[in-house]
């Protein structure tokens, strides 16, 4: 069996200037192996909230990585360098608005501070990108949510 490629990409200006460590993507990472039966490597990369870098990193998981899921953490609020979303919807042919609904109702039942999150998903060529919050916890509540969705998902776009 292949081993499946899964981008994870930390979106912050700090965590891109190394002021902290990689938490998020760790997160990310901790979950997937607890979740996914077949084998996957990572590919990561730690953006700063800037939406043409971020274009060309998930860009790049997609088209030269081949990445069937990518994954991104943070930058989904409504501050004025929150531009995931923003991203994901320039490099992306299909949205797939049920993601970001599903995790805002799911999150709704934890903070009522879910509704500040514009989270999206959609699909490039034969990758998956969601948008996850950044907190640790909001990346488990969040990606728990659409899990089950996502390797059918990625069936049905191969
Ligand atoms: N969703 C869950 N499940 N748990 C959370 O703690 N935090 C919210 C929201 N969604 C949160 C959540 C908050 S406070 C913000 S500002 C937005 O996600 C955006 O977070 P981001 O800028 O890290 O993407």
């Amino acid at each position: 069996m292949d081993t499946a490629k899964i981008g994870i990409i930390n979106v912050s200006d700090r965590a891109s200037r190394g002021e902290y460590e990689d938490i998020p993507g760790k997160e990310v990472k901790r979950l997937l192996n607890l979740w996914l039966t077949s084998p996957w490597e990572a590919e990561y990369a730690v953006i700063p909230d800037e939406q043409d870098l971020l274009e060309k990193a998930m860009i790049e998981m997609a088209d030269i990585h081949s990445c069937c899921l990518i994954v991104t953490t943070g930058g989904t609020g409504p501050a004025v360098r929150d531009v995931t979303p923003e991203a994901t919807e320039a490099v992306c042919e299909k949205m797939m608005p049920g993601f970001g609904e599903q995790m805002r109702q799911v999150s709704l039942q934890y903070v009522p501070t879910a509704i500040l999150s514009r989270q999206t998903a959609g699909i490039r060529g034969k990758s998956l990108i969601v948008n996850l919050p950044g907190k640790p916890k909001a990346i488990q509540e969040c990606l728990e949510a659409v899990f089950p969705a996502i390797p059918y998902c990625i069936d049905l776009i191969e």
